[in-house]
């Protein structure tokens, strides 16, 4: 039998055990394993009944992503797992799944494939394959509905989440729940049903339901799919399987999903979501901190300035547990702050994300102060006052006095240089940005920003930091704006130039919107506030090349006070929801502004303005990867995708260029170039590989290949 796979023998008990660390995924070896140990438990007539279960810390977490991946793009291929599964539940001796950790994918499958299912109350069970871009592919679809009844596995194959043992449980996923060992109590469950018949999951169909009972249930999922899914195939293709389930007999059933699932594995989708994943997880290895660097323990923490983002940022600290100290410069802002963050958690109760206990809990957490005093026994400061350098620059000369040595002391700026904030302490080692983004305890980008000083204990914490609030956290070079907001800034640029060259609001926003970006450049820039971009511009002006074009729509929207949702108009014009409304007056006065600046009107297609604002983030990336503020380009992905809208299924920015081929995009560049000006002047490295018909995940791969 195969080193991943162990069969032991316990009285009349088989025990399968998977050893496929670290998460026991259904590698090569590993089913093959399953299937040896079987034809043991059947040829030893001691044994009466087998326990499968996992080593380590987790039952088996799925197929290997890493094998998909290499079967997505054709270059390897698999048996399947449907022929074992068969082969289990067939098996005359009851197998009982013992789960612990998580019972993913085809773990889950495994699992409903055996007679019986017992798990610890902290593991979760389900069907994340959609999350993949693709769908359960061994008969997932088809067992999940004959144990958990249509509407929930519907909803566990379209939409991805796990769901807890205790809910498997009552549903009838799960038979029993276990208290302590995992293992014993599979053992004591397994000796109560060795006499039994052996349950076969493919045989039940009493929660199948009626067509006319679910017909609405698929009509409701596909809809929902339509809304909070928007433009993935997969989910669609999930329902269709398990629609499958309720109509035909099972093996047809998986017929209809393997034909599903052998669609969806080479979608452009699929291998975008997938290289998400894998992103997610590289984005936590730096190769400079080796994973033993020496984490600062950090349980209190401080937070000055209780605005907009002070007040979501303590939040985001209470809700994973950390005390946290809120600082303001009088008793009227910080009573506003504490007034807000009461606000933002009794909408959360009235929506039913929290109850009022945990509300409760939380809110305890959060100590408004006047005074900083407090911070000098706290391990973590954020910094959230006004931006402005000066101001920055005394309060962190003030926690250098106060903070005890050690404390980790970062910047949450959106633009100004942490070197130059650390100046003013005598730990520069100990500065570090952490920029979340608005509202903060609901977006899920941190970009991390490394000064020249900053010390490799202090990154590491904070990357470590960043999972415990639930965070992705991508480190990032301190350069204007950093990695997400210097792309983001050549965007809504070019989305202005596009106005004021004769496109509309909606046009430009729609076109965006159906490319699958969560909102539109310029319902963005009303939503956070025309003024930002507005001041930031009038400050950096003397820094502007003359004879440049520069977007000046937005600015005198602002001189208009159309600040944007705020103020009632923006782009758009609000009413008393907050619901967008377009405004004709606006269109009519871009345009009369566009004529006294001599700019030509004309159409513009929607491929134009995808392109014009996409290539720019691409070109503007693809600098910033050259001149290294980000590590990788999928770096720059995973802090589109969390911190800026841009679709997981099309996998990031420099994802998307690579999948149009980096030398359309140069094209397309330098034809933008010649028409538009410096602005477009194609990056070197984007010059650079599309010449050598590279893309940018093989540059990336070039320069890990090097730094080893
Ligand atoms: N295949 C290959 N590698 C996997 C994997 C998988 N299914 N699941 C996790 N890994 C790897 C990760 O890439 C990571 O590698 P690294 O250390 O080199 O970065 C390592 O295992 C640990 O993973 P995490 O950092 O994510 O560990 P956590 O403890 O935070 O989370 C988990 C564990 C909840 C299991 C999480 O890894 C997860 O959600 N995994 C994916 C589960 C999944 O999507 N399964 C379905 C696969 S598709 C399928 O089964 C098709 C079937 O229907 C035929
Ligand atoms: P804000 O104006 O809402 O809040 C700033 C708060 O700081 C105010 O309540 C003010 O009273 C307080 N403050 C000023 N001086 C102080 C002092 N000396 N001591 C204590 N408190 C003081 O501003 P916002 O939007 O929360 O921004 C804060 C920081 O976060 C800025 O650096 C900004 O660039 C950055 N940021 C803002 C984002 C946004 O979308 N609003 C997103 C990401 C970063």
């Amino acid at each position: 039998m195969s080193g991943l796979v162990q069969f032991t023998k316990s009285k009349d008990i088989g025990v399968i055990t998977i050893n496929n660390p670290p998460v026991n995924a259904l590698s090569p070896g590993v089913p093959e394993g399953i299937s040896e140990a079987i034809d043991q438990l059947l040829k030893d007539d001691e044994l009466k009944v087998a326990v499968l279960i996992g080593s380590g810390n987790t039952f088996i977490a799925g197929a290997d992503i890493k094998e998909l991946e290499k079967m997505a793009s054709g270059k390897a291929r698999e048996a399947g797992l449907l022929p074992l599964l068969l082969k289990i539940e067939d098996c005359r001796k009851p197998v009982v799944a013992a789960i612990h950790g998580t019972a993913l994918g085809g773990g889950m499958e495994v699992a409903m494939a055996c007679h019986y299912r017992v798990a610890l109350h902290s593991s979760n069970v389900g069907q994340p394959e959609v999350q993949l871009g693709i769908i359960p592919g061994a008969a997932g679809t088809q067992r999940l509905p004959r144990l958990a009844g249509v509407a929930k596995a519907v909803e566990m194959c379209a939409e991805g989440n796990p769901i807890t043992a205790e809910e498997a449980y009552q549903l009838g996923i799960v038979d029993k729940l276990i208290d302590g060992d995992l293992l014993t109590g599979a053992m004591a469950f397994a000796r109560e049903i060795a006499g039994k018949p052996a349950l076969k999951t493919r045989e039940r169909s009493n929660k199948l339901g009626t067509r006319e009972q679910n017909a609405p249930i698929f009509a409701a999922a596909r809809e929902n799919v339509r809304k909070k899914q928007r433009g993935r195939i997969a989910p669609l293709a999930a329902i269709d399987a398990v629609e499958a389930a309720t109509k035909v007999p099972f093996e047809e059933g998986c017929q209809i999903e393997q034909k599903l699932f052998i669609e969806c594995l080479p979608s452009p989708q699929a291998k975008a979501l997938m290289h998400v994943f894998f992103g997610e997880r590289e984005v936590a290895k730096i190769p400079d901190i080796p994973k033993a660097t020496p984490i600062i323990p950090v349980k209190t923490a401080g937070v000055v300035g209780a605005g907009t983002m002070g007040g979501g940022i303590s939040m985001v600290l209470a809700n994973a547990g950390i005390p946290v100290l809120v600082n303001e410069a009088d008793q009227a802002a910080l009573d506003r702050g504490m007034g807000n963050i009461q606000k933002n958690y009794a909408n959360s109760v009235k929506r039913g994300r929290f109850t009022q206990q945990l509300v409760d809990e939380r809110l305890k957490r959060i100590q408004p102060t006047l005074s900083l005093e407090g911070f000098a026994n706290v391990d973590l400061v954020i910094e959230a006052v006004f931006e402005g350098l000066a101001l920055k620059k005394e309060v962190f000369a003030q926690l250098d006095k106060i903070c005890k040595p050690g404390a980790i002391l970062a910047s949450n700026t959106s633009t100004l240089s942490i070197d130059e904030i650390a100046s003013a302490t005598h730990r520069p080692e100990s500065v570090i940005g952490t920029h979340f983004f608005s509202p903060a305890n609901v977006m899920r980008l941190l970009e991390i920003v490394r000064g020249k000083a900053t010390s490799k204990e202090v990154i590491a914490t904070c990357m470590e930091f960043s999972k415990k609030l639930g965070k992705v956290g991508v480190l990032v070079g301190n350069c204007r704006g950093f990695v997400g907001n210097r792309m983001f800034h050549p965007y809504v640029r070019e989305s202005v130039f596009l106005l004021e060259e004769g496109a509309t609001v909606q046009e430009v926003d729609s076109a965006l919107y159906d490319f699958g970006m969560a909102m539109g450049p310029l319902a963005v820039g009303d939503l956070a506030g025309l003024d930002v971009g507005w001041r930031i511009r009038k400050e950096y002006r003397h820094l502007e090349k003359l004879g440049i074009r520069q977007p000046f729509a937005g600015d005198r929207l602002c001189e208009m006070g159309r600040l944007g949702q705020k103020t009632g108009a923006g782009w758009y014009k609000y009413d008393e929801n907050r619901r967008a409304i377009p405004d004709p007056e606006l269109t009519a006065l871009v345009r009369k502004w566009a004529a006294e600046a001599g700019i030509l009107q004309r159409r513009i297609s929607r491929e134009e303005i995808v392109d014009r604002c996409l290539y720019a983030l691409v070109n503007e990336g693809a600098r910033i990867l050259e001149e290294g503020y980000a590590l990788r380009a999928v770096d720059m992905d995973i802090i589109y995708i969390n911190g800026y809208g841009f679709p997981a299924h099309r996998g990031g920015p420099m994802w998307y260029a690579d999948t149009v081929g980096l030398k359309n995009v140069y094209n397309r560049v330098l034809a933008f170039h010649k028409q538009h000006g410096e602005l477009w002047e194609p990056a070197p490295l984007l010059k650079r590989l599309a010449e050598e018909g590279k893309t940018f995940v093989d540059y990336s791969q070039e320069q890990r290949a090097a730094a080893r």
